[in-house]
């Protein structure tokens, strides 16, 4: 998607100089062209068999990507009722929406039973009775599948491992078959299928083939216990390269978990967030200041942990690349934000030029999770996000100005 073109760098046919300064910095770039072509490389891997791709909407949430998406067919994975909202208004069938979340309140599960949503993934017993409660109260009734912890190590960060034992999400592995035999005596839930996700940035097939294998053991017990489901949901969690990782590409994971599952004759779900949106954005910042401290090099730029907080929070590398190919001799330097913490860097310890104060950089890989995990920390404004299509580009979310900071607040 990025490229250098007689030293200038592209981002596909558009000129990133251009957007900054039409824009301003921050600023997100995303390729709808890149957007549409992770989501059918997704889909053809799984094509031999029934299936549906949800997207994990909190991967970005915003409303073009997620018009894009419903566009093309896919399906929503949401964790919210304000994820449903989203993905309903830009779309998505509610038939192919899916809602996972260890903490569904009363209020979100009317909301999707109303919307009549394909499938709730119960991660408790509290959980199944209060959608048991509420959907009987509707008059209605709630189809379900079990989010079960199958207890495999995903190999990636601690704070992002979701499929262990420990771990506040699912039902335990071994709780499992109680789980569903306490469901069958419910009157107002309707068993459906089976879920698991057991991380996000997954770099290896191996644990997907274990908690698959682990998930299509249980569905044999199940039949054993004439319960047959007719959806397996996979989750997410695909990895991508933002260094030098060699994550599986979607046809080696269906290579790996579809022969586990033979003979299962209902629909497959996948929830993909990373590798949809991953790579298809990019955020730009500007240097303010350029700064020489305690024997080390910082460019301070306009962009930080408010904007996109994974090298923060998960200590997550980001490849960032100057918009000139050859600006010089490179040093080693810190790009960090303008925010009052220690904390708040977007790379250490990377060679690039010394550019000049008003350069820009691109950071790369920015398109999940970046924007959709930025705050307004230390009151600074959201940061705009444009959309390239072809030689086209427009504004998918402006820039929030000062007094969005205090559209809400409310003096006695
Ligand atoms: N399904 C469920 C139930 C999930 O909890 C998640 C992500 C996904 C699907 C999508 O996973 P993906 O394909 O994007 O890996 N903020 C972190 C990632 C958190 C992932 C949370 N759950 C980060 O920036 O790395």
């Amino acid at each position: 998607m990025l490229s250098y073109r007689r030293g200038q760098l592209f981002i596909e046919n558009v000129d990133p100089e251009l957007l900054c300064r039409s824009f301003g910095t921050p600023l997100f770039v995303y390729s709808k062209q890149q957007l549409l072509v992770n989501y059918q490389t997704f889909k053809a891997a799984f094509s031999g068999v029934a299936q549906l791709v949800c997207y994990a909407v909190k991967a970005n949430a915003n409303s073009s990507i997620l018009k894009t998406l419903a566009d093309a067919g896919a399906g929503a994975d949401i964790t919210s009722g304000g994820e449903l909202y989203r993905a309903l208004r830009q779309g998505f069938a509610p038939q192919k929406i899916v809602y996972a979340g260890i903490g569904k309140t009363a209020e979100e599960i009317e909301y999707a039973l109303k919307e009549n949503i394909l499938i709730f993934n119960v991660e408790s017993q509290e959980e199944l009775e209060q959608i048991d409660r509420v959907a009987g109260r509707l008059n209605k009734q709630a189809q379900i599948a079990f989010r079960i912890n199958p207890d495999v190590d995903p190999h990636t960060h601690h704070y992002i491992t979701t499929g262990k034992t420990g771990s506040k999400f699912g039902v335990p592995y071994a709780k499992a078959m109680e789980a569903y035999a306490t469901a069958r005596r419910l009157k107002n839930v309707k068993i459906a299928g089976i879920h698991c996700h057991i991380g996000s940035q997954i770099t290896e097939v191996e644990p997907f083939r274990l908690a698959a294998m682990k998930i299509s053991e249980l569905i044999k017990r199940l039949e054993a216990e004439g319960i047959r489901l007719q959806y397996v949901n996979l989750g997410g969690g695909l990895g991508i390269t933002y260094d030098k990782e060699t994550p599986p590409t979607p046809q080696s994971m269906s290579k790996a978990v579809l022969p586990v599952f033979k003979g299962f004759k209902g629909t497959f779900i996948f929830e993909p967030g990373r590798y949809i949106v991953g790579n298809t954005g990019v955020l730009f910042v500007k240097i303010v200041y350029r700064k020489k401290s305690g024997g080390k090099n910082f460019l301070i730029v306009d962009g930080g942990m408010n904007d996109l907080i994974r090298p923060t929070l998960y200590e997550a590398y980001h490849d960032i690349v100057s918009l000139k190919e050859n600006a010089g001799d490179k040093v080693k330097v810190d790009i960090v934000g303008p925010i009052c913490e220690t904390g708040d860097f977007l790379g250490k310890e990377r060679m690039l030029p010394w550019l000049a104060q008003g350069e820009y950089l691109a950071v790369k890989c920015a398109g999940a999770y970046g924007m959709a995990m930025s705050s307004q920390y230390n009151s600074r404004l959201r940061a705009a996000e444009v959309m390239i299509e072809g030689k086209e580009f427009y504004i998918i979310r402006r820039r929030e100005k000062y007094a969005d900071l205090v559209s809400n607040e409310v003096i006695a």
